[in-house]
């Protein structure tokens, strides 16, 4: 049989993965597949890298619509990126009827909806493995492996970028900024950092999780987002002391009143074994009913690794793409038509435990104080901490632990602990998840 016909948009580092790969392992895909997996066009303004990536083995254009318009291609691969031309050129290929390929997050976070209604109605694939921590296989495991049970969270390292950044913060006792500037002079992050140190692009890879997991649609807007800049190595030295590592966790839940959706650093028990995933690795935990709990890891990002995932899609399609659409797996697990219109809650309803840094006066009568008002607002404490203050000083810092509380009632209760004259700077308040 033909091998099936691949276009390939976008010849940068994952597109050269895609082709080393498929090159190497070309016999057993093939046997696996049922059929080879031919790249036979890459689209790239830049000609010359895109000649470099497919030596003589594709044809080489600059205009991706060359490559949707070629009625030989049966699946297109989207390597673009960012929610622009990426987003018109994914719809304009569901169009012309071919399955999709995408590595692009932040395209189906926050368009998902309007791209899987499209190719459901047009009955072709969008495969997207690739979207969700690199090469593991989390979405297989989600949508298939998982399916019969009742999914209660999931806590992912999600970041690479960030989860490198806070390695490196706990190891040599630096502050963030100092870190960053030295991942970026070593390639670990990149020039322009935003998306991944405020948290977005993990919030993108947590509302694609949440989606499967409950079959919700696609809500990156509700996602609470929050990243590591503000992060001292100080609450990083703290938290060890108290038998905890911080982490950039992507979360997402099934409460009674709906959904929890949110990303920000999170105080983790050291003896957590994703707690102990260390530099660049991602790390994904779910929680089920039948299976209970399961961790995987692995690389979330790099040339190979995002391959692995992009050529796991197109073996997925090369198998599927002659089954009954019906008989498919769905985009989002679910069956579209069996959505579930469960909110994503507001911060202010999440319930979570939290560690607390005061810096205060050290007299008579603070912790007290402290204390006091925490028990009036029926905030439980787990466990304090106080630094002992130096010679001479007249200040030091109280931490707390907290046991869960509503995040509407620890805001409240913290804007009258503030308020105390002898609290002296802004209250530090990290999150903390015993994962168990
Ligand atoms: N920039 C991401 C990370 C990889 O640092 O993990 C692509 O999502």
């Amino acid at each position: 049989m033909k091998a099936i016909q691949v276009g390939l948009l976008g010849a940068g580092t994952v597109g050269s993965g895609v082709f080393n790969v498929l090159q190497r392992n070309q016999n057993e895909i093939t046997r696996r597949a049922g059929r080879g997996i031919e790249i036979a066009m890459v689209a790239d303004l830049d000609t010359d890298r895109a000649r470099a990536v497919a030596g003589d083995e594709a044809q080489v254009v600059s205009d991706a619509r060359a490559v949707i318009a070629n009625p030989e291609i049966d699946i297109v691969i989207e390597l673009i990126g960012g929610y622009g031309i990426a987003r018109q050129l994914v719809m304009e290929a569901i169009a012309a009827g071919k399955h999709v390929v995408t590595a692009n997050k932040a395209l189906l976070a926050v368009h998902g909806t309007e791209i899987f209604a499209a190719a459901h109605a047009k009955g072709v694939m969008v495969a997207f493995e690739a979207a969700v921590a690199g090469g593991i296989p989390i979405i297989k495991a989600l949508r298939e492996g998982l399916t019969a049970n009742r999914i209660q969270w999931i806590a992912g390292i999600i970041n690479g970028t960030t989860n490198f950044i806070l390695s490196e913060m706990r190891d040599k006792g630096l502050d963030f900024d100092v870190v960053l500037k030295e991942a970026q002079r070593l390639g670990y992050a990149e020039a322009d950092p935003t998306f991944d140190i405020e948290g977005v692009d993990a919030a993108h890879k947590a509302t694609i999780m949440s989606a499967i997991a409950f079959g919700i649609p696609v809500q990156f807007d509700k996602a609470h987002v929050e990243g590591i800049t503000k992060l001292g190595a100080q609450d990083i030295r703290y938290a060890e002391q108290l038998g905890y590592r911080i982490k950039l966790l992507g979360i997402t839940k099934r409460v009674d009143k709906g959904i929890e959706l949110r990303v920000h650093p999170s105080l983790v028990p050291a003896k957590r074994l994703i707690a102990n995933v260390e530099g660049a690795m991602n790390a994904v935990m779910v929680q089920a009913d039948a299976v209970g709990t399961t961790l995987y890891y692995g690389k979330g990002a790099g040339s190979e690794p995002t391959a692995s995932a992009v050529i796991a899609d197109l073996v997925d399609i090369t198998r599927l793409h002659t089954a009954d659409a019906a008989n498919r797996v769905p985009h989002l697990a679910f069956q579209p038509d069996q959505m579930s219109d469960l909110p994503v809650l507001p911060m202010s309803e999440v319930v979570t435990a939290y560690y607390l840094r005061l810096r205060v006066a050290d007299q008579a009568g603070v912790l007290a104080k402290v204390t006091g008002l925490l028990a009036e607002a029926g905030v439980s404490i787990d466990a304090v901490l106080q630094r002992e203050a130096g010679e001479g000083e007249k200040q030091t810092d109280l931490i707390i632990l907290t046991h869960d509380t509503r995040e509407g009632t620890m805001d409240e209760v913290l804007a009258r602990v503030q308020a105390l004259p002898t609290v002296l700077e802004p209250i530090v308040r990290i999150r903390k998840e015993e994962l168990a």
